[in-house]
């Protein structure tokens, strides 16, 4: 049975090959019913990053129009992702006293804010503080302190940050179709909650969202974030191989991987051909698809070594018995998942967002995990001030959180 009062979510998937705005009501306290959809090429956006302004812009409002039209309903704020090589994360730690009586939320938000204490740089804004786990007069390992009586709190906080001006452009970019940022989420973030599992993420999990221009890690152990890391690096990087190796404009390029593109060399019969005009052809020439899988091979190979360099940088890396989780939607390259798990010598599974219901058509592949995380991420903080604090908070109090939520209800288009 439906409720006149469920809430109302929107996200933004600001993405490197398309912006993806959805809007979605959430039924039942943890499923979404998608209302609208607006899915469009992004434009001016580069490894997760603005490189045009006006391009980005007319992009985004594209996505929010059609989003507007399919629900019906006028969008005034949003949840909106966020990427690119200037994010950066550090672990902290924030201590307060609390004098012999029980502890409660302020105090915890008080410890969080303490942890954020940490020299960062003017030119950096931070994007969430999340905690990891709690100390209460020297024990640890605790996961919820609110109702304690203690003396001395402290919290392990995950703390991400990004360049204040990249964010600040990003915003600026949305707010031009007269949408306010409510918050922006960490890609890894956001597609997580789509695609780990509870027991994944107490066991020790990666989890992986190859995109387009990025490629978005986050760990999870007890299940907690322990690090987090975007890469510039991504699918668009396997296009360009294949545009330069074959000689193909980059749009063909593109076609020929989605079409016969394959990330184990060996996989692929010998005899096997596809044909395609290249640069300097009158006709359509005969390629062999092995030949496009060494080419694939050898980028793929390339990235997931570099991810387990990061996975190795971070010390986490004996900590994963659960493995890699991919998604993305470079992750529907077929082979991947054999590919990852030689180079990387994890378990790996490939996961997309699942349950969901009304307009899915289009939503149900691993490109749109990002885009339906954020309605999660927006479920989460819309329940109440303390639980969106458990899992992120800016700086700037409490308060801000019932706000917000009201604002974040759009009303219906006449
Ligand atoms: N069937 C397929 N086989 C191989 N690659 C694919 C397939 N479908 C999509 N891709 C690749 O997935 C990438 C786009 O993925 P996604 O939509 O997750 O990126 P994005 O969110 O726009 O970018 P990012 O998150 O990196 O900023 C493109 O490089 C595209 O070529
Ligand atoms: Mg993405």
């Amino acid at each position: 049975m439906k409720m006149a009062d469920e809430p109302i979510v929107v996200g933004i998937d600001i993405g490197t090959t398309k912006v993806c705005t959805l809007v979605a009501r959430v039924e039942g306290g943890s499923s979404f019913r998608i209302l609208g959809v607006g899915i469009e090429p992004s434009q001016g956006i580069r490894k997760g990053t603005i490189v045009d302004l006006q391009a980005a812009s007319q992009a985004i409002a594209r996505s929010i129009e059609k989003a507007e039209r399919t629900s019906g309903m006028e969008i005034t704020s949003a949840l909106v992702s966020l990427a690119g090589s200037h994010v950066s994360s550090v672990n902290s730690r924030g201590v307060v006293g609390i004098a012999g009586r029980v502890i409660d939320q302020e105090d915890v938000f008080r410890a969080l804010d303490a942890a954020q204490a940490v020299a960062i740089p003017h030119n950096r804004e931070i994007i969430h503080v999340i905690q990891r786990g709690f100390v209460v007069d020297g024990q640890d390992g605790i996961r919820m302190p609110v109702g304690m009586h203690g003396y001395r709190l402290e919290v392990e906080a995950h703390i991400i940050t990004a360049a204040a001006s990249t964010v600040e452009n990003l915003r600026q970019c949305v707010q031009a179709s007269g949408v306010e940022v409510v918050q922006f989420v960490l890609n890894p973030l956001a597609s997580a909650e789509v695609v780990l599992s509870d027991t994944e993420r107490q066991m020790g999990v990666v989890v992986c969202d190859i995109g387009g221009g990025t490629t978005d890690m986050a760990i999870y152990i007890d299940g907690d974030i322990w690090h987090t890391m975007v890469l510039g690096i991504g699918g668009n990087h396997i296009t360009s191989d294949i545009a330069h190796g074959l000689r193909l404009p980059l749009s063909q390029a593109e076609e020929i991987k989605k079409l016969y593109g394959h990330a184990v060399q060996s996989d692929i019969p010998e005899n096997e051909t596809f044909s395609t005009r290249i640069f300097g052809e009158e006709r359509p020439v005969e390629i062999s698809r092995r030949d496009l899988a060494m080419i694939i091979e050898a980028r793929v190979e390339e990235i997931f070594d570099l991810i387990l360099q990061e996975i190795k940088r971070s010390g986490y890396d004996g900590l994963l018995p659960a493995g890699v989780v991919l998604t993305g939607g470079s992750s529907l390259l077929p082979g991947i998942r054999t590919l990852a798990s030689q180079v990387m010598g994890l378990p790996v599974r490939i996961a997309k967002p699942e349950n969901l219901l009304g307009l899915t058509d289009q939503l149900n592949s691993p490109a749109y995990s990002t885009s339906v995380g954020l309605l999660s991420w927006a479920m989460m903080m819309s329940e109440t001030p303390a639980a969106a604090g458990k899992r992120s908070r800016k700086k700037g109090g409490s308060s801000e959180f019932g706000d917000w939520f009201k604002s974040f209800l759009k009303r219906l288009l006449p």
